[in-house]
């Protein structure tokens, strides 16, 4: 846009308080402001937390100062005129408490009103990242782990896109290793005229892996069979790669089927023969033989840069003979990264230190972020730190470029068991979807919206309420921690839940909708007044959205962004309860504040990949 980012609020303070240090301390280099959110409400709404250090720098030196108070003191005495603060007082060993003005909160909001919620994104230190999530398996299930890396993935991609950074949403799809060997040679086996078949013919590929890997442990032949398959495989072998491409295409339209239920966007690298295609061409799965995705290329795209960048790691001298394999030893790890087996092959960490260096050196991304489960920790572990062994990530952790392991806990069934189904299986992610959303219409009906609504608006309802109310259960838990899935409570329409959350929204719209004036009107003539405490504290959460997604983006933990959303939630309902809106002297004003808190709500929504709904 053309607007101008205002950036947060923490930042606009940093910007008075940079001025007023070096005005007050024109000797001192490189001191940075130090502003954080007031530990304790009732003494302000920020800090500065400069005077402590400073003190500490200059006590040696003959100051003029006695002690950290004062310096504090000289602190505020140097503060440029401004609009934003009301009052600064020291406290303790030379806090600044600052209390900011609260019409300039109303001006803000007011503003943000006009020139739209983006005037709000932060400012990141970044400018291409690559999000790697999702990345299931050819063959096999997406399971719920692959839900959750999607989910949490897809958070983060739209948290950054949303404070300007330009992300690569990469599905790294399991779509090569030893399992296609047996695949292939039962494609052979089941339908001989595999080639002119269309791709249904293979049916439910994972009752199709399943029955191959049964023959593979059963069948010595067939073992043999499969194992020469792999060589004829990498050795490029046309039939082979046919084979190969036919049984992933399966596999990736169910895939796609699945992110188009959630929404959710991902790209894979693509090939026209040896040429490039551009990542972000849309792959619609709905259409068998669909020529972008016989395109698509997951881990397998890396295949033939790594020799290259195993040559780049040995000229190092990183890479040693151990066992028959070639490894890098890793300080601090007892077992090494193992980068060629010993059959000759690449494994999964040769990939993933190849596409690392991919990703630096011809994407040119800046911050490489991994989201898996836990359990792969280590692995990421270990491919960053040989990375930073060879020179290509900087040692300090905090320095860019960086790469990044965003891990998540399991989900859990009522059991507080790894999270089945009856039979034991894997839990289908469409299955849940469709129950979430079922659930949602059943309610729905029961209070009587099937006679009230029309059949469309009832479905996508049910739908917005249902996959939001999924997502959410998995977002707004740390997401380290495992979590328990349970439809009940995910559902309620009582506490942190989408549901209860997505009904506030839709309340406040009714609030709007009921008074009759003309919104759009209102924004022109403004005049937000904050004069009462529970319309000043809701103005200044407003407020603080953009250090909130800022702070999420930069720990990669969305769930601060869940309760920050919780959490305007019940501001909002505080100032609901304690100010009439509708036909009070204050009518406009409060309708404002009605309107910025559904505009700040929907973007949280927008952000955590949740629909919207207006009307319950
Ligand atoms: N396919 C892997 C799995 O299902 C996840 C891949 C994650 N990304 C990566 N670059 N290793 O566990």
């Amino acid at each position: 846009t053309d607007k101008e980012i205002v950036g947060s609020v923490k930042e606009q303070l940093a910007k008075l308080f940079e001025e007023s240090l070096r005005a007050a301390f024109p000797d001192i280099e490189d001191v940075h402001p130090m502003i954080a959110i007031c530990n304790d409400s009732r003494h302000g709404d920020y800090q500065c937390n400069n005077a402590m250090s400073l003190w500490n720098k200059i006590k040696g030196q003959g100051t003029q100062f006695r002690g950290p108070q004062p310096v504090g003191k000289a602190i505020i005495d140097n503060l440029p005129a401004s609009e934003m603060i009301e009052r600064c007082s020291t406290a303790g060993p030379g806090f600044i408490n600052v209390v900011l003005k609260k019409q300039w909160i109303a001006k803000s909001i007011e503003r943000m009103l006009i020139d739209g919620i983006e005037t709000w994104a932060p400012k990141l230190p970044v400018k291409r990242t690559v999000v790697d999530f999702s990345s299931p398996n050819i063959a096999k299930e997406m399971h719920v782990g692959h839900l959750r890396s999607t989910i949490i993935g897809d958070t983060l991609a739209r948290m950054l896109e949303f404070s300007n950074v330009e992300v690569l949403r990469r599905n790294h799809v399991g779509d090569w290793g030893t399992q296609f060997g047996m695949l292939i040679e039962y494609l052979f086996d089941k339908i001989p005229n595999w080639e002119a078949a269309s791709a249904q013919a293979i049916g439910d590929l994972q009752a199709f892996y399943k029955a191959s890997k049964q023959r593979f442990d059963n069948d010595p032949d067939f073992k043999e069979r499969a194992q020469k398959a792999v060589v004829s495989l990498q050795g490029g072998e046309e039939k082979y790669r046919k084979a190969w491409t036919q049984i992933c295409e399966v596999s990736r339209e169910e895939f796609q089927r699945v992110y188009q239920r959630l929404g959710v966007h991902l790209e894979e690298k693509k090939l026209e023969g040896e040429k490039l295609l551009p990542c972000d061409q849309e792959v619609t799965g709905s259409s068998r033989g669909n020529s972008l995705l016989l395109k698509c290329k997951g881990e397998s795209f890396y295949n033939p840069y790594i020799p290259k960048a195993l040559d780049l790691l040995n000229n190092k001298g990183l890479i040693q003979e151990s066992e028959g394999a070639r490894v890098i030893f890793i300080e601090g790890k007892k077992i090494p990264l193992i980068v060629v087996k010993r059959d000759g092959g690449f494994n999964y960490a040769s990939t993933d230190l190849t596409a690392l260096w991919y990703r630096l050196n011809e994407e040119k991304a800046d911050w490489m972020i991994y989201v898996t489960d836990v359990g792969q920790r280590e692995h990421f572990e270990m491919v960053f730190a040989a990375a930073k062994l060879a020179g290509w990530l900087p040692q300090n952790e905090n320095d860019f470029p960086k790469a990044s392991h965003v891990g998540f806990g399991l989900v859990l069934g009522d059991d507080g068991k790894r999270f089945r189904t009856r039979s034991t299986e894997v839990v289908k992610l469409v299955d849940l979807l469709d129950e979430a959303k079922s659930r949602c219409k059943l309610a729905l009906e029961e209070r009587g919206k099937a006679t009230e609504w029309t059949a469309e608006e009832l479905e996508q309802t049910a739908e917005a309420v249902g996959y939001g109310a999924v997502k959410y259960a998995d977002l707004k838990n740390n997401r380290l921690t495992n979590y328990t899935f349970n439809f009940d409570q995910m559902l309620s329409d009582k506490g942190n839940t989408a549901v209860y959350l997505l009904y506030a929204h839709a309340r406040i719209c009714s609030i709007i909708r009921k008074s009759g004036r003309d919104i759009e009107e209102l924004k022109k003539v403004g005049g937000i007044v904050l004069a009462h405490p529970d319309e000043r504290a809701l103005g200044l959460h407003l407020l603080q959205f953009a250090e909130i997604v800022e702070e999420a983006c930069i720990n990669l933990l969305p769930n601060l962004l869940c309760e920050y959303l919780y959490k305007l939630s019940e501001d909002f309902t505080k100032f609901y309860t304690n100010c009439q809106v509708v036909g009070s002297a204050e009518e406009t004003s409060r309708l404002l504040l009605c309107e910025a808190t559904a505009v700040v709500m929907r973007k949280c929504f927008y952000l955590l990949g949740i629909t919207p709904v207006y009307k319950i």
